[in-house]
């Protein structure tokens, strides 16, 4: 089968490893990829968003399969676009309907669709202008701190938690008054502020029945420590060592059977990946976020961990048959630490040259994210750079492998965090 894989991150080199490694690829595109995706296909000059073009590449190159990486293309409605197209409709695009994709795309369709299924999450009011008066008189009351979410999508921006009921109020009237994030904060969500430790779950569902993925945990802050800005991510580790059996038939049990079974009521159409972005109360899990992709970097710890070959739970997904299937999981460990550029997540220089990137073996990757080749030389493209993989028999063997390359690696500003991992060693 030829595959069409949209995004250029380490999670789409990941992807395309995987998918190359299955005996059903054919011909593996990647759009508009990056030095790593070049390793395992295609890369092909088109953005995610650019359907006529995806439009006519799909049907100059026989795609039987569109994968997008990121949650871009669908929030635009990219499967929607496929089954309203004579000539695309036979073709299946991994990922939710436009509508479904809301429940990333909009935190308050998110939130309503919990709150009709008894999904537990932080408890929230929602606002914009028209009851914006209300929404200040609700903030003043509100205990601290405070979270106040953009609705839409804001290049992971739109989350801002604040101290104190002033600055509550000024982020309050920024958002929805003077548009800070466009049309993203003319709603805004307010929301009960959870106290505990994060993890990301995934499944792969057809929208009625679903298979759950290893699990992992990603650092975001830019610092050791987690001290610092928030950047996309800057390591992952799985399998989470709080997430055991107990806590995990929880989170099935309360969380993913029935959001799964949410969709299916509500004929939501869904085939894809659903990325519960969880935080673990006192033992009970919550639901911070919905995603309707994988994350980046979990995609860099989960895709090695998983045994499956990945064409075929696709393929099942498409055909109604994912019940059929079993997941396998490498018990071992595995850890990704991120290589970003100096400044990131702030502005950051590229063009610089990378060497020193070891072969990938049996229990090591390095994961291309911003990377560009020319002839035979790497270089930086972007403000994460590579993801290292290890994956040894315990975490801090991974760890340690990973941070070992990493050190062995250079380019001009190279960043990384040596912690990863650092509560559960
Ligand atoms: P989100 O974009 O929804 O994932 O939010 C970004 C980050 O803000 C999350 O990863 C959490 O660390 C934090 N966050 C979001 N909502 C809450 C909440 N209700 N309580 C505590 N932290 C939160
Ligand atoms: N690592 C978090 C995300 O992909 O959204």
């Amino acid at each position: 089968m030829n595959i069409l894989l949209l995004g250029s991150g380490g999670r789409e080199h990941a992807l395309a490893l995987k998918m190359s490694q299955s005996t059903q690829c054919g011909k593996l595109f990647i759009a508009p990829g990056n030095a790593g995706t070049a390793q395992c296909g295609t890369n092909v000059n088109m953005g995610v968003s650019d359907f006529e073009k995806i439009r006519t590449f799909c049907l100059e190159n026989q795609i039987d399969l569109v994968v997008p990486g990121s949650e871009e293309a669908l929030v635009n409605g990219i499967y929607d676009f496929f089954q309203q197209d004579a000539a695309l409709k036979h073709i299946p695009v991994m990922g939710p309907s436009r509508f479904g994709a809301q429940l990333e795309g909009s935190k308050a369709f998110a939130k309503l669709f919990m709150q009709r299924h008894n999904i537990p999450t932080a408890g929230y009011r929602e606002f914009n202008a028209n009851n914006y008066d209300e929404g200040v008189a609700y903030l003043k009351q509100h205990s601290l701190p405070i979270v106040l979410k953009a609705d839409g999508l804001a290049a992971g921006k739109g989350v801002v938690i604040t101290p104190s009921h002033d600055e509550a109020l000024a982020e309050f009237e920024q958002m929805i008054r003077a548009a800070k994030f466009g049309d993203a904060s003319k709603t805004v969500v307010i929301e009960e502020f959870l106290t505990g430790i994060e993890l990301s779950v995934f499944v792969i569902t057809d929208g009625h029945t679903y298979k759950i993925l290893p699990e992992a945990k990603d650092y975001k802050r830019i610092g050791e420590g987690d001290k610092g800005l928030n950047t996309g991510g800057m390591g992952a580790v799985s399998p989470v060592p709080f997430a055991d059996a107990a806590f995990m038939s929880k989170v099935e049990e309360k969380i993913i059977r029935p959001t799964v079974a949410g969709l299916s009521k509500e004929g939501i159409v869904y085939n894809g990946f659903i990325f519960f972005g969880l935080i673990n109360v006192e033992g009970e899990p919550f639901v911070i976020e919905y995603n309707c992709r994988m994350g980046d970097p979990e995609t860099e710890v989960v895709m090695p961990r998983l045994k499956n070959d990945l064409l075929e739970l696709f393929s099942a997904v498409s055909a109604g048959q994912l019940g059929a299937q079993t997941i396998h999981t490498d018990e071992r460990a595995a850890a990704t630490v991120m290589l970003v550029s100096k400044g990131y997540p702030e502005a950051y220089e590229k063009n610089k040259a990378i060497t020193g990137i070891p072969a990938a073996t049996a229990n090591q990757v390095v994961f291309h994210a911003g990377s560009r080749q020319e002839g035979s030389q790497v270089f930086t493209n972007g403000g994460r750079v590579l993801a290292v993989t290890s994956l040894a028999e315990s975490l801090s063997v991974a760890l340690s492998h990973s941070v070992q390359t990493a050190e062995q690696i250079s380019f001009e500003g190279k960043t990384y965090r040596r912690d990863i991992g650092y509560e559960f060693l």
